[in-house]
């Protein structure tokens, strides 16, 4: 009762264009009650559609979600498998819900790991979003920021590009033509980006929070939303 106020939508004078969100902590979330780990990433998910909606509502114009990293892929095949499907099963089910709200779809990731059949229906989930206007929703799958730069280097090699500058570089990333994080939150209790945006974060503010992600409702969302507000961004000037 004598907690902290609760933060509203309306209390937020200052919304970064791009939020990106590391979702961790299913796993322990599932751990905790005893419950397979699939199951907390099955919960986690569920967390996603209503941070989506969140976002939505709140004008913000690009939210990225960290889904899977290139590391993931060295998790037991039975995890790997779980996350997939789930992963899979939303960005294919939520299509004409993402349509109605006029949200286009971007998924960041080395896709080559994915066999062709699953390959192609992300593909076509993207396509068929991506004349929307409204909020941008990445999806980092397959993701790793080392990988990502590594073939972007690869790409300028191959066009025969001499004079690289560094817009040169973001515009082979994934994120090409996208503004670059301006808030960068991480659940879960660690404090690190384990591969995440690197290049594009690197004037991103960080915000670290102790819950587990199954368990970061909108008013901790928002919570971080208004503190980016307070922070004073400098970008070494
Ligand atoms: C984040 O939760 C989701 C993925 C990495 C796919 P974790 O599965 O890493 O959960 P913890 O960190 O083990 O609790
Ligand atoms: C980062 O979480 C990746 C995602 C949330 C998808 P991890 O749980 O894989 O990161 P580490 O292993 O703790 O660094
Ligand atoms: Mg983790």
């Amino acid at each position: 009762m004598f907690g902290k106020k609760k933060i509203k939508s309306t209390d937020i004078k200052v919304l970064p264009r791009h939020v990106a969100i590391i979702m961790d902590g299913n796993g322990r979330w599932a751990t905790r009650r005893a419950m397979p780990r699939t199951a907390g990433h099955k919960v986690g998910s569920e967390n996603f559609v209503k941070t989506v909606d969140a976002c939505d509502r709140l004008g913000i114009e690009c939210l990225t979600v960290y889904a899977f990293s290139t590391e993931n892929w060295q998790r037991d095949a039975e995890e790997v498998e779980g996350i997939l499907k789930i992963m899979h099963a939303y960005i294919i089910k939520y299509v004409p819900e993402l349509m109605k709200k006029n949200i286009r779809l971007r998924i960041l990731g080395d896709l080559s790991y994915f066999d062709e059949k699953s390959r192609a229906a992300l593909i076509e989930s993207q396509h068929k979003l991506e004349n929307n206007t409204g909020l941008t929703l990445c999806i980092a799958l397959s993701y790793g920021g080392r990988n990502e730069i590594k073939q972007a280097v690869e790409a300028l090699i191959k066009e025969g590009v001499t004079e690289i500058d560094e817009q040169a570089i973001s515009d082979r990333l994934y994120t090409a033509h996208l503004p670059d994080p301006d808030l960068v939150i991480r659940t879960g209790g660690e404090k690190r980006i384990s591969n995440f945006l690197l290049w594009q974060s690197a004037y991103a503010e960080y915000y670290f929070s102790d819950t587990l992600w199954p368990d970061f409702d909108e008013s901790k969302l928002l919570e971080a939303i208004e503190e980016f507000g307070r922070r004073k961004r400098r970008f070494g000037k």
